[in-house]
């Protein structure tokens, strides 16, 4: 089993660093979900966060960096980037810009792109950057094709012995991925929505952000594959009552029709705050998952501002499996 070590314990920052150093992956908190870090400029550490997460092949990952400045030696920031980067950074919002191939990060990191994603995160995982003082690739610490983790524990029972240690930070305060903007000089594309609602990037850009039609525009986020955040139960998406033996994940304190034959049952957001259930999204999920062989039902959720991301990311967990 992973070693789980307390952020506030001020050895952590030490043994992260060291183990950073020899290549191997940490898992680390981030305000979105915990992230299986490892150096981005080295090889054989990428290949093992890989290794640790059973994915099949190399899709690009994303570089986390400590500030604008770190941003600026590994990417090719328009404008208009560094407008969105003043605005959100830190924060959950990834920018897939230009590569700087002189920067240091490994094209393992990249899949071999001309563009990179980066983006400064909040919290430990910024000081932990800072510490090492090198971009961090780091896609979610969960096994291939496994919800996202929000906790430490999920992260050690998920990965178990594939790594050696999970730094504890607490639960996540985001609970959905950052949202990914493809910047081409002053075009925006979303690749991903999440923890920055769409609205919000409009605003501070004074642009409209184009949806991602792949046939049309070319760029993809090769990670998005359609069911990708997958639980062993069936979801049951826009539910308006409940069968016998389902778990039921509620939103905005609304009673369902049948609510009694639930065998579990928990509120994203009594109050409609859709912060507040995109917090709570991915912990639940995986809370109702655990015993329940009559499926999953999930109440309608709005679509506007985090809504968007927490229904592309129940749309995804609906899917037929691959
Ligand atoms: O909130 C987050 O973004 C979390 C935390 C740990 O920071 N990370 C995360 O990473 O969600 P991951 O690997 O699960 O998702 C990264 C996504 C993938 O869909 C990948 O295809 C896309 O970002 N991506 C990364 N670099 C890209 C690039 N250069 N062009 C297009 N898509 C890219
Ligand atoms: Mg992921």
């Amino acid at each position: 089993m992973a070693r789980i070590l307390q952020v506030q314990d001020p050895e952590t920052i030490r043994l992260a660093v060291e183990a950073l150093g020899r290549g191997e992956p940490v898992a680390m908190p981030t305000e979105t979900v915990y992230g299986l870090a490892a150096d981005a400029t080295n090889p054989a550490a990428i290949t093992a966060i890989y290794e640790a997460k059973g994915r099949p092949r190399f899709n690009p990952l994303i570089a986390h960096v400590s500030d604008l400045e770190m941003a600026r030696m590994h990417a090719l920031l328009s404008p208009l980037a560094e407008r969105l980067a003043e605005t959100f950074w830190p924060g959950p919002l990834t920018l897939v810009l230009p590569l700087k191939t002189d920067g240091g990060i490994h094209e393992l990191a990249t899949a071999g792109l001309a563009t990179v994603g980066l983006r400064v995160p909040q919290g430990y995982a910024r000081s932990l950057i800072r510490a090492f003082g090198r971009p961090l690739a780091a896609p979610s610490a969960n096994r291939s094709g496994r919800i996202s983790p929000t906790t430490a524990s999920h992260v050690a029972e998920d990965l178990k012995d594939r790594i050696d240690l999970v730094l504890d930070g607490g639960p996540c305060t985001v609970g959905v991925e950052s949202t990914i903007i493809a910047v081409d000089g002053d075009t925006l594309t979303l690749l991903r929505p999440g923890g920055v609602p769409v609205e919000a990037i409009e605003e501070a850009a004074h642009v409209k952000v184009r949806r991602n039609d792949s046939a049309e525009s070319g760029i993809i986020a090769p990670g998005m594959m359609r069911s990708h955040y997958a639980p062993e139960a069936r979801l049951r998406l826009n539910a308006v009552d409940v069968r016998p033996g389902e778990a039921l994940i509620r939103y905005g304190g609304k009673v369902l029709e049948g609510e009694d034959q639930a065998s579990w049952a928990r509120d994203l957001s009594p109050t409609a705050d859709l912060r507040e259930a995109a917090s709570n999204l991915f912990s639940f999920l995986k809370q109702a998952d655990g015993n329940n062989r009559a499926g999953i039902a999930v109440a309608p959720i709005p679509s506007e501002g985090l809504g968007e991301a927490i229904n592309d990311r129940l749309s995804r967990a609906a899917a037929p499996r691959e």
